[in-house]
């Protein structure tokens, strides 16, 4: 979908802090109302749809491009993280972003850094659990995000589903004024949810992955059909993501939305989240039974 602007200036593309609020405040002043779509770049259509949701809400929207150093842990993959700003911008711009925040990390965490936002107890469960800093960076930059861009709605993938979950507890314990809006996840047309990551699949992994999403609908479908034992819906995932001979499970759970804590039963609220690894890669997913 192209979007024309009619403004003269076309996108921003702003690296400092200092110079995004003073732009944020001339539009804030006129009652222009902002809003914040927080991602790490290398967009596919998953991160475009974002904008899409949040467009109709908001006047001017923000698109924060930072691949936070936080987040990731010791051993992972920061250094080899997929960036391609040049093609990002342009996707941007053809979708109608208003800004791109694209700071350094100097600019985000000059020297010296102390100050962490901290889930408990959801930041320590699933991926938590092998990710063990990851949601404190994830919550530290979107709190940060959140002070810089002071927008009045930001939206997050369910992709991400216990980051959103995350976030919208970090929203509410925290009372920032900010709506948090929802998008569907996006998938590839074989049903793989889209990712910056899948691009570290191999020909044979990337064959094999769409499994994930095939093994969530067949549950899905014993769902509709009146089952609701959670450790057979979670055995009946397992069995059938086993069959792809690449894939190596890190876990299959049946979580409430409210605690990310297991239920023994499917019932309103609760969804099934799995994260598998390919090889060195790993994919996660994620399906509600009821909406
Ligand atoms: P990133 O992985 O770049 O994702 C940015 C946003 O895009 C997140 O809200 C994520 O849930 C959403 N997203 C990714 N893939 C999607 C898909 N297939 N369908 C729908 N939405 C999708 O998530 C992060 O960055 C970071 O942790 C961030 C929140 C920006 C903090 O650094």
């Amino acid at each position: 979908m192209k979007v024309f602007k009619d403004s003269e200036t076309g996108m921003q593309i702003i690296n400092e802090i200092d110079k995004l609020k003073t732009v944020l405040m001339d539009y804030r002043k006129t009652g222009k109302r902002i809003g914040l779509v927080p991602t790490m770049g290398y967009f596919h259509e998953g991160h475009l749809s974002l904008i899409d949701a949040i467009r109709g809400k908001v006047d001017i929207v923000v698109v924060s491009l930072f691949v936070n150093p936080t987040q990731f842990g010791p051993a992972e993959d920061l250094d080899r993280y997929p960036r391609d700003f040049k093609r990002d911008e342009r996707l941007a711009r053809e979708r109608g972003a208003d800004i791109i925040f694209y700071p350094g990390v100097k600019e985000m965490y000059p020297e010296p850094f102390f100050t962490y936002v901290v889930t408990d107890q959801l930041s320590e469960v699933l991926c938590g659990k092998s990710r063990p800093v990851h949601f404190r960076g994830v919550t530290t930059i979107v709190a940060k995000l959140f002070n810089i861009v002071q927008p009045d709605v930001a939206v997050f993938g369910r992709k991400d589903a216990q980051q959103l979950i995350i976030i919208q507890r970090m929203v509410n314990d925290l009372n920032f004024p900010v709506e948090v809006i929802v998008a569907p996840i996006v998938r590839e047309p074989d049903g793989l949810a889209m990712s910056s990551r899948n691009v570290y699949l191999s020909e044979d992994e990337r064959k094999q992955a769409p499994i994930i999403y095939a093994a969530l609908q067949k549950a899905f479908e014993t769902v509709q059909n009146g089952e609701t034992n959670a450790e057979k819906i979670k055995q009946l995932i397992r069995q059938k993501i086993e069959s792809a001979e690449l894939a190596r499970i890190e876990y299959i759970e049946l979580i409430a939305e409210r605690d990310l804590q297991p239920v023994d039963r499917v019932e309103p609220g609760s969804f099934v989240a799995v994260a598998v690894l390919f090889g060195k890669t790993r994919l996660i997913d994620n399906l509600a039974f009821f909406n």
